[in-house]
């Protein structure tokens, strides 16, 4: 289900990795539900998840400003809207409203693939042009 491949790709090193790892650790939340891993695994891959999206978020933001990429306000507002519904997702999971479900790893999985070959390949020529790595 989180398979990354090359049509991931936005040739620059350091964010290639950090997309890698995303799907790593979206994978492992996939399997820690599937094998019916307690609500304490979960929670601990959610939350790891949440730590790196938000890490990887700073370093794409803290790049485009630094070079003065012109759609920056509009990334970062698709960056906040995506972080607010994950929070959210695991406030209501945390308070026990919600499991984790399908529905989560669909979302998570439709994010990560529409935003990384959408809104991320547009910055992606901008930045290589810049010789980001
Ligand atoms: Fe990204
Ligand atoms: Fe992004």
């Amino acid at each position: 289900m989180f398979d990354w491949n090359n049509s991931y790709s936005v040739q620059i090193g350091s964010i290639d990795a950090q997309h890698q790892t995303l799907f790593r650790i979206a994978a492992e939340l996939h399997s820690a539900m599937a094998n019916g891993q307690g609500k304490t695994a979960v929670a601990r891959t959610l939350d790891r998840l949440i730590q790196y999206v938000s890490m990887h978020f700073s370093h794409e933001e803290r790049l485009m400003r630094l070079h003065g990429y012109p759609d920056f306000a509009a990334h970062k507002a698709e960056h906040d809207a995506l972080t607010k519904q994950v929070v959210q997702f695991q406030q209501e999971f945390q308070a026990g409203r919600a499991i984790v479900t399908v529905q989560l790893l669909r979302f998570l999985k439709e994010w990560l693939q529409n935003h990384i070959q959408g809104s991320d390949q547009k910055y992606a020529p901008f930045l290589r042009e810049k010789a980001v790595a």
